[in-house]
């Protein structure tokens, strides 16, 4: 009797960089940002890297340690995002643009999507939106549905990515003015958006074609290494070398996050 052949899981190697909060904290010394903006924080763990003036949105925080430290001023909004930016000021809130956002709350694509959207409409130009997760090496983390037997047979089956990889590979087509850096940061990449532009309207115009488009993509179809590819990894040595980083994210400008804009 002749086996049935199943296709291959295409999977990429391990990210071979510094793990992202190594890389967040370097970052964080890299831009000096004078306003954070963090949606998902869980424990706290990416949030306590931030020395900035804060404000973290979660419908459940866990924190397990001071994510005061640094910190002039922190505010926890216990709700999801979505909730968040239609009743919130962040502006009002901190006193000017954010400089720096991470975005990390729900790991499906739309929910990013919006999160995207909503923060750079409040981001200063010359400041930075990181996106973490969308650079995951096995399809079976992928999934919508963050039930772990269907991460069994994973490489990695503790992590759950969801499908926010499709976030860059939408932004690359409908936002080309974005520069986008992507990062070799275990366990799931990371990637910096600058170039930010809080008037541009496109992902509000286009977003029901662009969530209609990817909605029933899987990257098992889409390719692990055609995303890859498509996002070209850095390595994530350029977070030990703050002048080359911030070349390489701002190239032929002056950082000038913090002022008016
Ligand atoms: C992976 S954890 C965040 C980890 C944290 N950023 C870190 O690196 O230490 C994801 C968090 O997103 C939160 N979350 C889920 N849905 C959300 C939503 N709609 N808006 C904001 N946060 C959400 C969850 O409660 C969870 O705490």
């Amino acid at each position: 009797m002749r086996a049935i052949a199943t296709d291959p899981v295409e999977v990429m190697p391990y990210h071979a960089g510094m793990e992202y909060f190594d890389c967040l904290s370097r970052l964080h010394t890299a831009l000096a940002p004078q306003r954070y903006l963090e949606v998902g924080v869980w424990r706290g763990e990416s949030l306590a890297l931030a020395h900035a003036a804060s404000i973290a949105i979660d419908p459940h925080f866990r924190l397990d340690r001071n994510v005061m430290a640094g910190k002039s001023a922190c505010h926890l909004f216990q709700c999801e995002s979505d909730a968040f930016f239609a009743a919130q000021d962040p502006v009002a809130l901190l006193g000017g643009p954010i400089d720096v956002a991470f975005l990390d709350g729900m790991h499906r694509f739309e929910f990013l999507l919006r999160d995207f959207a909503n923060a750079e409409r409040v981001c200063h130009p010359g400041g930075a939106i990181v996106l973490h997760d969308c650079l995951p090496i096995d399809p079976r983390i992928t999934n919508r549905d963050q039930s772990e037997d269907l991460r069994r047979d994973a490489v990695v089956p503790g992590w759950w990515a969801g499908d926010v990889w499709k976030v860059p590979v939408l932004l690359k087509q409908f936002r080309p003015d974005l520069r986008m850096v992507a990062f070799d940061a275990p366990p799931t990449g990371l990637i910096v958006i600058t170039n930010l532009d809080a008037a541009n309207c496109t992902l509000n115009l286009a977003y029901d074609a662009m969530v209609d488009a990817m909605m029933t993509v899987d990257l098992a179809d889409y390719g692990t290494r055609r995303l890859f590819d498509l996002l070209a990894p850095h390595s994530t040595a350029l977070f030990d070398h703050p002048q080359a980083l911030r070349a390489a994210l701002f190239p032929g400008t002056a950082l000038n996050i913090g002022a008016a804009p």
